[in-house]
């Protein structure tokens, strides 16, 4: 099996967590962070493990083929396991381009690298590519998306992953490079860049300012924990059928008032606040442009085949999370400031 494993994008939200269960997990496994640190890459993130022996950080940039090459030329990878991406709907909608160069260009990049680095020989070679569920647009009020539904991304960040999506399926066609891709549904949990709805809203809470919910707030959609969502792509990575893909969810809809009331609520006995005092907090803002309506998962390919399950319940995880966020207001303090406050003007108060 494989032993020298490059994860990019490790750095950021998933990716640590990926990154932390590999390394603990698998001892004999050399893990290679490869991660450029753009504003939601952490190394805050690893601290726990950054001294551990079978954990090297890269930093680098994945639109950089040269450093990709020097890459996989010193640590001659047998497994990229691919999160690097800029991740955020509404960054896309204000920079799109951003989007093509990381998630499309960055994913050819790294094809290209490994198929070099490979050179035709690849038993026991993977290249795992991580995507989401936007990539198959919105449903409407019943169905749910499964592996074979068609591909029809509203936005640009969901476009450039289908893109990608589509790039990684014609080099394993072309050129036979080992492939295998998952599309998972919203996760949430510690260590989440506060531009996400969860985080933002927890943030926002603890400093009693206003929470911008889009247009009439009955967008739905599915929520995992991040530590699920790591262990499913652990078992993908090693029991997967390569050239296959799996999507992963939480079988958890909400819609999203539902949920910021239920955050509210949980919020006002964690901070010793009077029952219904977040709830005033919850202010209804223009809508985002292309909207995704509806996102739910069938996960029963991967539950049946791979026997995965979601192993917390939603008020467990966000609970934790909740938690997480109260434990660690410095981690909170050094994202929030500098560039978000530029990007929060940006997205939330000139409008
Ligand atoms: P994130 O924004 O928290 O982290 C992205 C990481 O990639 C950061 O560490 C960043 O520094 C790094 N990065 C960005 N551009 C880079 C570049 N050009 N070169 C090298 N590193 C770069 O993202 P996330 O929420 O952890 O998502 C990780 C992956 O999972 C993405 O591919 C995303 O599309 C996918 N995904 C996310 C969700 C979700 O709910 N967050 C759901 C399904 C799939
Ligand atoms: P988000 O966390 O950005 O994830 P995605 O767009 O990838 O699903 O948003 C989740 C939902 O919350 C989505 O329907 C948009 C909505 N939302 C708000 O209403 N207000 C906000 O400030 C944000 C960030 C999101």
């Amino acid at each position: 099996m494989a032993t020298t494993i490059i994860i990019t994008g490790g750095a950021g939200f998933i990716g640590s967590h990926v990154v932390r269960l590999f390394v603990k997990k698998y001892p004999d496994y050399k893990i290679i962070n490869l991660d450029a640190l753009t504003y939601a890459g952490n190394l805050e993130n690893l601290g726990d493990i950054e001294r551990a022996s079978n954990y090297i950080f890269e930093k680098g940039n994945i639109l950089d083929t040269d450093v990709i090459a020097n890459i996989f030329h010193r640590y001659q990878p047998d497994a990229i396991i691919h999160l690097a991406a800029e991740s955020h709907v509404d960054r896309s909608i204000l920079s799109p381009m951003d989007f093509v160069y990381t998630n499309v260009i960055g994913t050819v990049n790294l094809l290209n690298a490994a198929k070099e680095c490979w050179n035709g020989n690849f038993t026991n070679k993977l290249f795992y590519h991580i995507s989401t569920d936007e990539v198959f647009g919105s449903l409407g009020e019943k169905g749910f998306f499964t592996e074979t539904t068609a591909y029809a991304p509203n936005s640009p960040y969901s476009a450039s992953k289908a893109s990608s999506d589509h790039f990684v399926r014609a080099y394993a066609e072309t050129y036979n490079i080992p492939v295998v891709v998952s599309n998972c549904s919203n996760n949430y949990g510690p260590n989440q860049f506060p531009e996400k709805l969860i985080p933002l809203f927890i943030n926002n809470i603890v400093n009693e300012k206003p929470l911008p919910v889009y247009g009439d707030g009955l967008y739905t959609r599915d929520w995992l924990y991040v530590k699920d969502h790591a262990k499913a792509i652990d078992l993908i990575f090693h029991k997967g059928k390569k050239g296959d893909t799996y999507n992963i969810g939480g079988f958890n809809e909400w819609k999203n008032i539902d949920l910021v009331k239920l955050l509210c609520k949980l919020m006002d006995s964690k901070l010793y606040r009077k029952p219904g005092t977040n709830e005033k907090l919850i202010t209804y803002i223009k809508d985002r442009p292309g909207h995704d309506r509806r996102y739910a998962i069938d996960a029963s390919k991967i539950n049946r085949e791979l026997n995965w399950n979601p192993s917390v319940t939603f008020e467990q995880g966000l609970n934790e999370t909740i938690d997480w966020y109260l434990e660690n207001k410095d981690w909170l303090q050094h994202v929030t400031s500098g560039d978000y406050l530029k990007y929060y003007e940006l997205q939330y108060v000139i409008k």
